[in-house]
C-alpha cells in the first residue's frame, strides 16, 4: 500500500516513521510513504500557497489551486483502490472501521490543512472524504495524517505478523464497542497491588470470562458512550 501526504511541512514526516512498526513495514516492502511538499505546485516566486478569507475573518486559508494541482500530478488517472482524504477538525471522525477499511485500498493520499482551514473547494470537489482524528483543534493536518498512517498501517497484512485475512477480517473490541480488557505482567505483586488471582490460575474458560467482564466493567467507566453507541446499531459481537 502506498501512503501520499501532501504539506507545506514535509520535514515533519521525517521521524515518524523512523521508528516502530511502520519502519518495519517500510524494510519489509510492505507499504511505500511518500511526501510531497505542496509549494512545489505553486507558480509564484515566493511559492505562496495561502490567501485571506472570502467576506473576511481571522487567518488564512490554503488556496486551491496547489492543492488540485499536487493531488490530479501524484495520480493523474485515479484508481478505484485510491482513496483522497482531507484531514480537518471538521471531518468525519475517523475510526477502527475506518482503518480497516482503508487498510484494503492500494493508496491513500492525505491533504494535510494548515492555517485556519482549506478553501472548501478542496472538500466538495477533490478530497473523497473529509477527516478529523477528534474533537479539538490542531495546528495542522500533519500529526492528524501521522496517526492514520499508523493506525492503518498496523493493519496490513504482513506487519506485526498479520496473516493476509485472519487479523484483517476478524472484528477487533475498538469495533465490537469495548475497550480491550486490562492487562498485567511480572511481578504478581508490585508495590502491595496484586495481580487478579485469576489471571494465575491457568483456567482458561475463568480467565476468558474473567476478561470478558473486565473489558465491560472498564469500557462503561471510561467510555459508556461505547456501549450505548454499539447498543444502537446493535454492533455486540461475543
Ligand atoms: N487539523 C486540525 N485539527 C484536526 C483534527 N482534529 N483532525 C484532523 N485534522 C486536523
Amino acid at each position: 500500500m502506498t501512503f501520499e501526504a501532501l504539506t507545506i511541512f514535509p520535514e515533519f514526516f521525517r521521524g515518524p516513521f523512523e521508528h516502530g512498526v511502520v519502519a518495519r513495514a517500510h524494510a519489509a516492502g510492505v507499504l511505500e510513504i511518500r511526501i510531497h511538499d505542496l509549494r512545489n505546485w505553486t507558480p509564484d516566486r515566493h511559492r505562496t500557497v495561502d490567501d485571506r478569507p472570502f467576506g473576511g475573518g481571522e487567518g488564512m486559508l490554503l488556496k486551491p489551486a496547489p492543492v488540485f494541482e499536487a493531488v490530479e500530478s501524484i495520480w493523474p488517472q485515479r484508481q478505484p483502490g485510491q482513496r483522497v482524504v482531507l484531514l480537518s477538525a471538521q471531518g468525519r471522525m475517523f475510526d477502527q472501521a475506518m482503518a480497516r477499511r482503508w487498510a484494503a485500498l492500494d493508496g491513500l493520499l492525505l491533504i494535510c490543512g494548515r492555517y485556519e482551514g482549506v478553501d472548501e473547494r478542496v472538500a466538495e470537489h477533490l478530497a473523497d472524504e473529509e477527516v478529523s482524528i477528534g474533537d479539538y483543534v490542531l495546528s495542522g493536518g500533519e500529526l492528524a495524517a501521522a496517526v492514520v498512517i499508523d493506525a492503518v498501517a498496523r493493519l496490513l497484512p504482513g506487519v506485526l505478523g498479520n496473516e493476509a485475512s485472519a487479523v484483517n477480517e476478524s472484528f477487533s473490541e475498538m469495533e465490537a464497542g469495548r475497550l480491550d480488557c486490562p492487562q498485567y505482567t511480572r511481578p504478581a505483586e508490585f508495590r502491595g497491588w496484586t495481580v487478579p488471582e485469576v489471571l494465575l490460575s491457568g483456567h482458561h474458560e475463568e480467565i476468558r470470562r474473567w476478561r470478558a467482564g473486565a473489558a465491560l466493567e472498564k469500557t462503561r467507566r471510561l467510555r459508556p458512550d461505547l456501549i450505548s453507541a454499539g447498543q444502537e446499531v446493535g454492533k455486540h459481537h461475543e
